[in-house]
């Protein structure tokens, strides 16, 4: 069993160190290629990386970014813009290169496991791990999120993005995503394969359900459930398109977003979980 989780996290870091983390030219990296890069999705997706600073403590001394990669998005400096360190943890030596260079001496860089996280507890002002998670065996996910509560301080919070395993109104739409494939003359996809057909998943990745998430975390970790983005790049390649009112359906799709976030938090794409510290009653 520990052997198993063991290869899983040497294939995952090989596929970052090698692949994931090359540069790719225009200044992207080959894992953008799971984005949707078009210029009509770009107001989107930027306003929902915002959205993670709105749980954050705006200023501290440390910001752990759990599964930081190289910070590949402008938005992400964001995040830590009031902090005096970002502290960049991942298994990819090859991530933390290229996170130094965009944050150099406001960075700090430690190779480490975000289920065995090496820091003592109450140290971290704040945290984000943006789609690292699932890339760990589902038996250690409720490790992650416990241990990303140990490290911060108390009333402080942790912000983790992932995506749902199936959420609802990915799994509405792919019946019109298979009529268009047949359509376009490239045939059914097998369900096993929907979400790997261009989502983050060029290596190991196992997804949760809220069910799931909920029992998992049961009187351990305190979270709530917010809205990140609910498309996936692979619905936004297919229903979002310039000529028929894409640019107008993303904004209505946001705008739903912030005024329903219980409903997309659950049923979107990649919910965003805020974790907040409180004290121990012993
Ligand atoms: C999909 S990338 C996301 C990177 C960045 N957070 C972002 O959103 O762009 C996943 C990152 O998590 C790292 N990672 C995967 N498993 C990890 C683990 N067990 N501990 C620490 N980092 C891990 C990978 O090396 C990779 O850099």
């Amino acid at each position: 069993m520990i052997e198993r989780m063991t290869n899983t996290k040497q294939q995952v870091r090989k596929f970052y160190d090698q692949i994931g983390w090359m540069q790719a030219g225009d200044g992207l990296y080959q894992n953008a290629r799971y984005e949707d890069l078009r210029s009509i999705s770009r107001d989107y997706i930027h306003k929902c990386h915002l959205r993670v600073s709105r749980h954050l403590a705006p200023t501290g001394k440390f910001l752990l970014d759990g599964g930081s990669g190289p910070v590949q998005w402008p938005e992400y400096l964001t995040y830590s813009e009031g902090y005096r360190y970002r502290l960049c943890a991942d298994i990819s030596i090859t991530a933390l290169k290229e996170a130094r260079k965009k944050l150099g001496e406001r960075g700090l860089y430690i190779v480490a496991d975000i289920a065995h996280l090496p820091m003592k507890s109450d140290v971290f002002d704040g945290a984000v791990s943006l789609h690292a998670i699932h890339h760990l065996p589902l038996s250690e996910h409720r490790r992650a999120y416990q241990e990303f509560q140990r490290v911060l301080k108390v009333e402080r919070t942790a912000v983790i993005v992932n995506g749902w395993h199936e959420p609802l109104l990915m799994r509405m739409a792919e019946p019109f995503i298979q009529v268009g494939r047949l359509l376009s003359g490239r045939g059914l996809k097998r369900k096993k394969d929907w979400s790997t057909e261009d989502d983050q998943a060029g290596t190991f990745v196992e997804k949760m359900t809220p069910r799931w998430l909920k029992k998992e975390l049961k009187n351990t970790v305190n979270y709530t459930v917010h809205p990140w983005r609910s498309l996936s790049p692979r619905f936004m390649r297919w229903f979002v398109r310039p000529q028929v009112g894409g640019a107008a359906f993303l904004k209505v799709i946001f705008w739903l977003e912030e005024h329903f976030p219980w409903f997309f938090g659950k049923h979107g794409q990649y919910p965003m979980i805020v974790i907040r510290k409180v004290a121990s009653r012993d």
